[in-house]
């Protein structure tokens, strides 16, 4: 039910690994963004999610944060739509939650740009947007509030323990993210600036999607471009990628950490386990953007943006964190 009360408009040992670390609900499932909200009361906040898709460990976690936070019990109805990493569907989810009239639309944005005409139509129909996770490049005026991580920061701490690391002339390929995602631009752009003049050489880039078939395709394809001597270090946006790039290398008869060092982002479980320094990406990213919602939608002028710091693990630090790990 609508409720229109807006006023205040807010990683190296063995495995040699960096890791800079990255819904109850009516789901609507993958693509399916013309779930109905179940009728809820007059205090229950209807609020429509549409996340980036499942590409990966950490999409996963915070799907799983987003849903717990987002539960009835906590005083909303989720609409739940998931867009396989496509961005028309994912707008096209925005305006099927427009359509249905939710209290607030929350965003994973899959790509920063393009979001302009659909977040108009949000602000002509009085729903207030929160994005989550990613940034956009749309104006502030769009959306209330955004609650993510600083991904520029992400890509500075795994290019700077790379500097550190390789002081020799090292030949290294990029496994980027989803292309035209804030990830991707900002973990490349904080990467590059760290590695400025050290011996580091970018001899290729693709994008492996964020996910582990992408990395592990696009990885083959360096192997068979350039053959296991002819790569000294990969770095991975993300560790599903790494962790593809992994059974790449695996499969060419090299051995990951020691013929090929491997720099990834996120830490969750599975990276955590196969690799070894780690610097986080946060999933859990919920409790924060259900709060904000509650207060957007009461009227109450929040942060325009709210950044979840990020940790850092050694080899030791990891070991030690991993039987606690949420996610
Ligand atoms: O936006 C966060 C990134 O999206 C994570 O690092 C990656 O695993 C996910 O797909």
């Amino acid at each position: 039910m609508r409720k229109r009360m807006l006023a205040g408009f807010a990683v190296a040992g063995t495995l040699a690994l960096a890791l800079a670390g990255c819904s109850t609900s009516t789901d609507g499932g993958e693509g399916d963004g013309g779930a109905e909200p179940a009728a809820g009361g007059d205090d229950v906040i209807t609020v429509g999610f549409a996340q980036t898709g499942s590409e990966s460990g950490w999409r996963s976690a915070n799907t799983e944060s987003m849903k717990a936070a987002f539960s009835e019990e906590n005083g909303f109805e989720l609409v739940f739509n998931a867009a396989d990493n496509d961005p028309a569907a994912q707008i096209q989810a925005v305006r099927s939650f427009i359509n249905q009239g939710v209290d607030a639309i929350v965003i994973a944005p899959i790509v920063e740009d393009g979001w302009e005409d659909v977040l108009q139509e949000a602000k002509d129909a009085e729903i207030p947007v929160i994005l989550e996770d990613r940034t956009i490049t749309a104006s502030e005026d769009l959306y209330e509030t955004w609650v993510g991580l600083d991904f520029k920061k992400e890509g500075e701490t795994a290019g700077q323990w790379a500097a550190e690391t390789f002081t020799e002339p090292t030949k290294m390929v990029v496994l980027e993210g989803t292309t035209g995602s804030a990830p991707a631009n900002d973990r490349a752009e904080g990467f590059d600036s760290a590695i400025e003049g050290s011996p580091i050489e970018k001899i290729d880039s693709q994008t492996g999607d964020f996910t582990r078939d992408g990395g592990k395709s696009v990885m083959e394809g360096f192997l068979s471009k350039y053959g296991v001597d002819g790569i000294d270090l990969v770095y991975a946006h993300n560790d599903d990628m790494a962790l593809g790039a992994i059974d790449a290398i695996e499969a060419a008869g090299a051995v990951p950490g020691e013929d090929i060092k491997i720099i990834s982002i996120d830490a969750v479980h599975d990276g955590m386990q196969a690799l070894a320094d780690i610097v986080e990406c946060n999933p859990l990213l919920g409790e924060k953007a259900a709060e904000l919602v509650k207060a957007v939608v009461a009227g109450e002028t929040v942060e325009k943006r709210t950044i979840v710091e990020d940790e850092a693990f050694d080899q030791e630090a990891a070991k030690a964190a991993l039987p606690d790990r949420k996610y």
